[in-house]
């Protein structure tokens, strides 16, 4: 296993390019099981997560080969249809097979994700609206099992507006019969990005961008290629950081405009911030004033920053509050922040961070994903060294991280370890 050692003290300077958003490419993916064929989705990112629907999309029978960010899959020979515990166990998004299978071919057998490491996360949404667009559902044994002979369109409203739910239940409602109506779904940029590609396929979807999707179901759709959108979470990660090092950064590729919230925010705690076309320049000059953030679903500030943003309210004098209220037990971070030297106290759904204390290098356990960037950001600006177990984490989600944020002036270094 790999493991991070982090020399604090650094401050970024320079430019980065952006990759390809890891939740981009984990919906386009499954959507080119609705149309067998060649695709070439482009802008992909080298990720550990786009590795693994590479393997669950080859048990399938679907060919996926990884060059220079280009993504090639070919879906015309699909010969399973199920979407074993192995893969679905390593991440979530595998479930995202489950509405193009039972809407190509009729039949799905996919595990049910179970919990994460911040507490359950339930799949009842994509269930109903799959219901509810005639698929019969079956769970047993840890298993789904999806049959429908036809899919009948529907009006399918979702409680809890869900990135995940959003997507399954669109990417089956596209070949059902008749027309569909989805109230309350996702806009994060990732879901509208997957419905333009299904327009692109063919699919009959008006309302793109809004809470409300019109969709006509058609009988075929046909192979495309696409490029994937910049990487919101990863772009958001790179601007914490370098306010949080009081340095000046340029990201390239980026898209500003899926960003506007967390900019407002960062802007409201010091930093100077400009934006073009692609483009976003970041300077921080003090540190940060305290600054709360609650996290909403999109255009509101994404709960996939909310660890990022702790580790950078340590660095402001004075208390700051985060309040989580799309994952409410999402704080594994804090007790290694804790270690760190951070003082946080968790209440229900929120931290609240008593900013300017010391911070020195220790030993950290990464425990997720967006948790192990918080803890490469604090151990940025510690004193002395931190060492950075199991940053298998981080690889599932962000492109060569430490070479993009060494390139930019850190002192990270990644090292062998026995210590799992
Ligand atoms: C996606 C993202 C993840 C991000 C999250 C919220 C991918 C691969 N992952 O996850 O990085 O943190 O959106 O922006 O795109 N819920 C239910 N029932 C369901 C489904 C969800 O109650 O059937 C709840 C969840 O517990 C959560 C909320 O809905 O409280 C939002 O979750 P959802 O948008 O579905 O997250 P994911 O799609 O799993």
């Amino acid at each position: 296993m790999d493991k991070f050692v982090v020399q604090g003290g650094t401050r970024l300077v320079g430019s980065v390019n952006i990759s390809g958003a890891k939740n981009g490419s984990l919906a386009l993916m499954p959507a080119t099981l609705l149309a067998p064929g060649t695709y070439r989705l482009r802008n992909t990112p080298n990720l550990r997560d786009v590795w693994t629907m590479s393997r669950l999309m080859g048990s399938l029978g679907a060919f996926c080969e990884l060059n220079d960010n280009e993504l090639f899959m070919d879906t015309r020979e699909i010969t399973a249809f199920e979407a074993p515990y192995e893969h679905v166990k390593k991440m979530r998004a595998s479930f995202y097979v489950l509405g193009p299978l039972v809407a190509r071919y009729g039949t799905a057998k996919v595990s049910l994700p179970g919990g994460c490491a911040w507490g359950p996360r339930p799949v009842d949404l994509h269930l109903k609206g799959l219901e509810k667009l005639g698929a019969e559902i079956e769970v047993t044994s840890g298993y789904v099992m999806a049959s429908a002979k036809e899919l009948k369109g529907a009006k399918i409203h979702f409680d809890i507006s869900s990135v995940g739910a959003t997507g399954n239940v669109l990417m089956a409602a596209v070949l059902a019969k008749g027309n569909t109506l989805l109230t309350n779904a996702a806009l994060e940029p990732e879901i509208t990005a997957l419905a333009r590609m299904l327009v692109k396929m063919g699919a009959k979807i008006d309302g793109i961008g809004t809470t409300q999707l019109e969709i006509q179901g058609v009988d075929n759709l046909k192979p495309v290629d696409e490029d994937t959108i910049p990487d919101r979470i990863e772009a958001a990660t790179f601007l914490i950081a370098a306010a949080m090092t009081q340095g000046k950064i340029q990201l390239k590729k980026t898209n500003p405009y899926h960003l506007t919230s967390v900019i407002a925010k960062l802007e409201e705690s010091g930093c100077e911030i400009d934006v073009n076309s692609d483009e976003i320049t970041l300077e921080m000059n003090q540190l940060p004033v305290p600054t709360d953030i609650v996290t909403a679903v999109y255009p509101g500030i994404p709960t996939d920053i909310q660890a990022q943003w702790t580790a950078y309210m340590l660095m402001a004098n004075g208390t700051s509050m985060i309040t989580d209220n799309i994952y409410k037990d999402r704080f594994k971070h804090v007790p290694e922040l804790v270690r760190l030297g951070a003082d946080i106290d968790v209440i229900d759904n929120a931290a609240v961070i008593k900013g300017g204390k010391r911070l020195n290098g220790a030993q950290v356990m990464s425990s997720d994903l967006r948790g192990s960037a918080s803890l490469v950001l604090a151990a940025m600006v510690a004193e002395g060294t931190t060492d950075i177990f199991r940053i298998y984490h981080l690889d599932r989600g962000y492109e060569e991280l430490e070479k993009k944020l060494n390139n930019l002036g850190a002192n990270i270094k990644r090292v062998k370890t026995d210590i799992v």
